[in-house]
């Protein structure tokens, strides 16, 4: 019996050939562990003497089945090693790294220039109420930006308050001077939609708003802030710009900023010729949205402004049509995005 056990220990081809003569032999129902079930059975003399011949085998036959897994696992290893060898002459898979989104680029520019200036980032959220977008903002109750086809509206509430998609980022405005106290001086970029969709309109867009309340804040801080900007972004010494009255129900006076510009032959070039390009509103922040957040005209003023920053990404960056911003098209992001 020895000698056929170790013969089929050694003759194992692997290490399951290996389990199974050791089950075989040592296992619960293997033939030694059953001799070993028969000792019970013989006479006190004969049980010795069996006794240790079988623990001898017992011993002799473990020990065997362990050198040769070890050895198999030897092998195995060795097989294994020369299998994954890696060979280091092998070109490197392409890598492809992702990039910023324009978008992405412009709001960390602009949050850099403005950095600079002193402002901080604020934030408010996408879906608000009537009173941040509207009310609190000096809408009055029957104004045009209201009606149905420009604000996305939420169902109406059980209280006849309606939420809805904020319409621009002044909201922030309220958010902002109804939370902490002036000075204040904030910029807050971010997602904005309006019911609309054609080639200069995509119904999520994007803004970025400013506003600066201090003791004896003026127009002139407005423009000298603004002409500042704008210089910075677009990388110009020189940059003639101009303000033309406007009207927002939030600031007064109101004005857009226009930024020098040529069209010759229908090519837009920036800070060239004798054309006029509007980059942006804005105005002193108007008595009646001070009051509305709780602060006092007669001690605080400011300005507010507000602009498109798929706009001006466009007119930095060259992207010629607005709704390929939200396309995902990989090539135009590979084309239009920054190293992160
Ligand atoms: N909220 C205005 C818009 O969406 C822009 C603006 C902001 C104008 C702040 C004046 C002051 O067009």
């Amino acid at each position: 019996l020895r000698a056929e056990l170790l013969a089929a220990v050694d003759g194992a081809a692997d290490r399951e050939a290996l389990e199974s003569v050791r089950v075989s032999a040592l296992g619960k129902k293997g033939r030694i562990t059953d001799m070993m079930k028969g000792l019970g059975k013989m006479s006190p003399d004969e049980r010795r003497e069996t006794g240790q011949a079988l623990n001898a085998l017992k011993d002799d036959v473990a020990a065997a089945i362990e050198t040769k897994r070890a050895a198999l696992e030897d092998a195995e290893l060795t097989v294994r090693l020369e299998r994954e060898r890696i060979d280091v002459s092998l070109p490197p898979r392409p890598e492809t790294t992702g990039t910023l989104h324009p978008i992405s680029q412009t709001i960390a520019e602009l949050t850099a220039i403005f950095g600079q200036m002193g402002f901080e980032v604020a934030e408010g959220p996408d879906i608000d109420d009537d009173f941040h977008n509207f009310t609190a903002l000096n809408f009055p109750p029957d104004h045009p930006a209201r009606q149905m086809h420009d604000t996305f509206f939420f169902p109406e509430r059980e209280d006849g308050d309606r939420l809805m998609l904020r319409t621009h980022t002044s909201t922030v405005q309220v958010h902002t001077m109804t939370s902490q106290k002036p000075p204040i001086r904030i910029i807050a970029p971010g997602r904005t939609y309006r019911c609309d969709y054609d080639m200069t309109h995509t119904p999520m867009f994007h803004q970025v708003e400013g506003l600066v309340i201090d003791k004896a804040t003026h127009m002139g801080h407005l423009k000298g802030c603004l002409i500042e900007f704008v210089k910075t972004y677009f990388e110009l010494d020189e940059l003639p710009t101009r303000f033309r009255p406007s009207f927002f129900p939030f600031t007064e006076p109101s004005a857009e900023m226009d930024i020098g510009c040529s069209r010759k032959g229908g090519e837009l070039r920036i800070g060239e010729g004798d054309d006029w390009l509007e980059i942006l509103g804005c105005g002193m922040v108007h008595p009646n949205v001070l009051k509305a957040c709780g602060i006092d005209p007669t001690e605080y003023q400011g300005f507010a402004f507000g602009m498109g920053i798929e706009r001006i990404a466009m007119l930095k960056y060259g992207i010629p049509d607005l709704r390929t911003f939200f396309e995902s098209d990989l090539r135009w992001l590979r084309h239009y995005g920054f190293a992160a």
